[in-house]
């Protein structure tokens, strides 16, 4: 062999090595501004110490009393999480909703952010990649979904979106900087913390492909007498592509930089609100920072990161909040999941909470044992410790 064709068969080699590699151990990109890419104002952090919702000194945080020291890793760490930690609401967003499955892809979004050259935009424009009817809606191919998505000057994802590869399948989930950070129109740099006000959450949502999965966000029962049902032995579940085109509807009417985030089976988008909240406490633009620690911030993060990104979440509660038993509501939102491996056949006659618990179970064994390494360091509490379970819960 020539050197020359050497060199290429040994940098094709590395090649397929490292995608090969990439493609099994997981890999996951979203945009983290630099500071000077920024535009907001920054300031040092106004407490030194948080004890369930309180500020307190050095001197009152001493003794293992569960105090959280709100250091510069720790803020690092915030930061970070804001606008890239998903914990893997990807799964549920594009193995069982679809969101890259229907017209929105991988290959128009990738088209359209390389149409910027790098110039950022307030609103990424996807174009329509065939005529496709949503939620009674027509949109023609060639023209563009106006997803309302930021990108950046420089950057070659949406602000809060994370795409990430693993076991060779492409995935989008969202972050936080997806609703609470906006690129500021004219110098096209990051001003966080701000609402994206032109956000189309409801299209992006109903444009996957098993939107039904997001029912409880709007106001369509799938059980409901306008939706026909089909019947397989002990279920009776709700026709998918009836029940798909119902939830669609309700969530196409979304206006733009609003979202529903409620699971109440009411369609009541609220306009994304600024998240800076220091200061405000109770006076929460949603009134629920009552509870939990830091003024009510973690359960606020809890909702994104549960509720919100995950429905499956609820199926133990279905019964109270749908008046839906358990393997229904498991069934409704499992039988058109957009990835085989998660689907439902009603056919199969198996229960759906087994398909839809062996991956969790997996994970939640692993959590478990290291949650309870961890607690044996409570009382210590820092950037550190939270990093580690911020990396651990990621890989569930
Ligand atoms: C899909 C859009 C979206 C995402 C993603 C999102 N939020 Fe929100 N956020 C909202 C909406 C809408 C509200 C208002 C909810 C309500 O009042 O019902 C809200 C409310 C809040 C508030 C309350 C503000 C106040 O003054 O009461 C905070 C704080 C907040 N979000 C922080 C976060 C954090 C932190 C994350 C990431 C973990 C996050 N949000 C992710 C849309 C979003």
């Amino acid at each position: 062999m020539r050197p020359f064709a050497l060199v290429i068969f040994l940098v094709l080699v590395a090649f397929v090595i490292a995608i090969a590699i990439t493609a099994a151990v997981g890999f996951r990109y979203a945009y983290e501004p630099s500071p000077s890419n920024v535009i907001s104002r920054i300031r040092a952090t106004p407490e030194t110490y948080n004890l369930w919702n309180r500020s307190v000194t050095q001197e009152e945080a001493k003794g293992g009393n569960g105090a959280v020291r709100i250091d510069e890793e720790t803020l690092r760490l915030g930061r970070e999480a804001f606008y890239k930690e998903t914990f893997n609401n990807e799964i549920f967003l594009s193995d069982i909703v679809g969101i890259l499955d229907g017209p929105l892809r991988i290959t128009n979004v990738t088209k359209a952010i390389l149409a910027l050259k790098g110039g950022g935009t307030t609103n990424l424009r996807v174009e329509v990649p065939e005529t496709v009817v949503v939620g009674g809606r027509k949109f023609e191919k060639g023209s563009y979904f106006d997803t309302g998505l930021d990108v950046p000057r420089g950057a070659i994802v949406p602000l809060g979106m994370a795409i990430s590869i693993s076991g060779w399948k492409i995935r989008a989930g969202i972050t936080c900087a997806a609703c609470h950070a906006t690129v500021d129109p004219e110098t096209k740099k990051v001003i966080e913390g701000a609402p994206n006000g032109d956000l189309n959450a409801g299209l992006l949502i109903a444009l996957g492909t098993n939107s039904a999965a997001y029912f409880m966000h709007t106001d369509v029962h799938p059980l409901a007498a306008n939706i026909p049902k089909v019947v397989h032995g002990k279920l009776t579940l709700p026709n998918t592509a009836a029940l798909e085109e119902a939830v669609d509807e309700a969530l196409i009417m979304c206006p733009r930089g609003n979202f529903d985030s409620l699971t109440d089976l009411k369609a009541d988008p609220t306009q994304n609100p600024v998240s800076f909240t220091w200061g405000n406490h109770p006076y929460g633009w949603s009134g629920n920072f009552m509870a939990g620690p830091f003024r009510g911030l973690s359960s606020q993060n809890n909702n994104v990161h549960a509720l919100n990104s995950d429905s499956l979440l609820l199926a133990d509660s279905s019964q109270t909040l749908f008046d839906m038993d358990k393997e229904t509501f498991l069934a409704v939102l499992l039988q058109n999941a957009a990835d085989k491996k998660y689907r439902y056949d009603p056919s199969s006659g198996k229960k759906p909470s087994k398909t839809a618990r062996k991956e969790a179970i997996k994970c939640r064994r692993l959590l478990a044992i290291l949650e309870r390494a961890l607690s044996a360091r409570r009382g210590r509490s820092s950037g550190k410790e939270y990093g580690i379970r911020t990396r651990l819960t990621r890989n569930c």
